[in-house]
């Protein structure tokens, strides 16, 4: 049998730059995301360009039962998965008050309960095996207050520190989580957020996800516990710590607005 990658979110962005690395590096993949064709269409490519097997499993991560859906389908592929990528996630756009509950509940599920599910089914079979890989995407979001987007980045804010914690309680078990945290990048995620035009990404406009997703994929192998790619995005991520806090949320605010 051969290893096993399994990548959520995988049907666009980040997702697939993971799926593309990990089948050119002879990784057998379970692909989950919404749109089913997309995966299909990715999964047929990939089989054929790379000779590795490709399962797609259709489902909204941000339902109830999710995260367990998912697990039975991989574990009854392999049921030894080595590495786990907790990729899928949104952000919106806007005042908190006037929001959508629906759509902000909708968020917290998809970004933080399903990975938190996830990461805790996954570990029981990898730490059996004495094994495994777990990157959570996370943001340089997980660093600063998010006026505008509040709620977005308090979500990420709970994947990094959940997976800062989990790195150091694995240590010695063979299985590392790490946490990868982008800036803005030319992906789906701006239109899905309603994101309007803002400083950040002006500034930000030409990253693309390849090199973001090679980057965290290099820092998951070597058990890294937190990937910021990009010079700039670091220069942000080491200068929110120095600065006061409250002239971090300003300056957040002013960038986002
Ligand atoms: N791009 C950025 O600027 C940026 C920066 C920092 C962090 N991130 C993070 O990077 C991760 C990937 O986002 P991306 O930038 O690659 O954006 P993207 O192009 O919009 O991709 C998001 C992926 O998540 C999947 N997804 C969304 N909602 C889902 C749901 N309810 N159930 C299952 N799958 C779902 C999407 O597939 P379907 O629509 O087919 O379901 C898609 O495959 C996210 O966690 C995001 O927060 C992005």
């Amino acid at each position: 049998m051969g290893k096993t990658a399994v990548i959520t979110g995988a049907s666009g962005g980040f997702g697939y730059e993971f799926a593309k690395l990990l089948a050119k590096d002879g990784y057998d993949l379970v692909l989950v995301a919404r749109s089913g064709d997309k995966l299909r269409k990715i999964s047929k490519n990939l089989e054929r360009h790379f000779g590795v097997s490709v399962r797609v499993f259709e489902k909204d991560l941000s339902e109830r039962d999710a995260a367990r859906e998912v697990y039975s389908f991989a574990i009854n592929e392999d049921p030894s998965p080595e590495i786990l990528i907790n990729n899928a996630g949104f952000g919106d756009y806007g005042s908190f008050a006037e929001g959508n509950f629906e759509k902000l509940t909708q968020m917290v599920d998809l970004n933080d309960r399903t990975l938190m599910q996830l990461t805790h089914l996954f570990l029981q079979p990898m730490i059996a095996a004495g094994k495994g890989r777990i990157l959570n995407v996370a943001s340089i979001a997980a660093f600063m207050p998010g006026p505008q987007m509040a709620l977005y980045y308090a979500t990420k804010a709970f994947v990094l520190s959940l997976s800062e914690g989990l790195s150091e309680e694995l240590r010695g078990t063979g299985v590392t989580v790490t946490a990868l945290c982008p800036g803005p990048t030319d992906t789906g995620f701006t239109e899905r957020a309603n994101m309007p035009g803002s400083r950040f990404s002006d500034i930000f406009r030409f990253t693309k996800p390849s090199g973001v997703a090679r980057a965290g994929y290099r820092a998951m192998m070597k058990g890294k516990t937190i990937e910021v790619p990009g010079a700039l995005n670091y220069l942000a991520t080491t200068g929110v710590r120095l600065l006061p806090r409250g002239l971090v949320r300003k300056i957040v605010y002013r960038f986002q607005k």
